[in-house]
């Protein structure tokens, strides 16, 4: 029997939905075959920011359980799904300060090769998710990756609209998760676990 595909889910989440994302994409992606590792970013904000937003103490506080991201979760990957909030149509710091981390693994050429896709979320309709994943994508270029987008492959993809990735709009905190999205993780899952599957037959 083939051995499953390793897939790491490594996200930064300030107020949760990032957070929410990662566990049903986990889940999607063990159903799908995969030993999947469930990773965070740290937190680097200073106590001052984290405060001054009380869903932002009460979640990090809440996950701290959830072990930090290492450079061997990527490593160790034959796919990896990255998931960040929008930041001013950009990725959040924290994950970029990860993804920043990885110039000796990327030097040795330890990125190349994966499957990688993203996931997000912002405030707003058109708050800036698809420059988000974008930005994202940037890094997996030169990680010499193979972006594995969900494109419109999937029924459901022409309701959410966005084939860059998994993405949710929280409305400051008023939406949660629902159905749309747990859907969208669901598509991008299994298509990653697939993908990657069939990269790790070829190599
Ligand atoms: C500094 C900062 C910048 C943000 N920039 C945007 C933005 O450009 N567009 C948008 O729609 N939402 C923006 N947001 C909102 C978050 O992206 C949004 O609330 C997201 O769903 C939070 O995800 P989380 O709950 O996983 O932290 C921003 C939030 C912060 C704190």
């Amino acid at each position: 029997m083939s051995e499953p595909v390793k897939l790491s889910v490594v996200y930064y989440s300030s107020t949760g939905n990032i957070a929410e994302i990662a566990n049903a994409l986990v889940a999607e992606a063990e159903a799908a075959g995969a030993e999947v590792r469930l990773r965070r970013a740290p937190e680097l904000a200073p106590d001052a920011a984290v405060d001054s937003n009380p869903a932002w103490r009460a979640h990090l506080e809440a996950t701290r359980s959830v072990p930090e991201v290492t450079a061997e979760d990527v490593v160790w990957a034959d796919a990896v799904l990255f998931g960040s909030p929008t930041r001013y149509g950009n990725i959040a710091a924290q994950l970029k300060q990860f993804i920043d981390s990885l110039g000796g693994e990327w030097q040795q050429g330890l990125l190349a090769d994966k499957a990688y896709s993203g996931f997000t979320s912002s405030a707003t309709q058109h708050g800036g998710q698809e420059s988000t994943l974008l930005a994202l994508y940037n890094s997996i270029h030169h990680f010499g990756g193979i972006i594995v987008s969900p494109g419109y492959t999937d029924g459901s993809k022409f309701v959410d609209g966005n084939p860059y990735g998994t993405s949710h709009v929280d409305a400051q905190g008023e939406i949660k998760v629902g159905e749309q999205t747990r859907t969208a993780a669901a598509v991008q899952a299994k298509r990653v676990v697939r993908v990657a599957a069939a990269l790790k037959g070829a190599a």
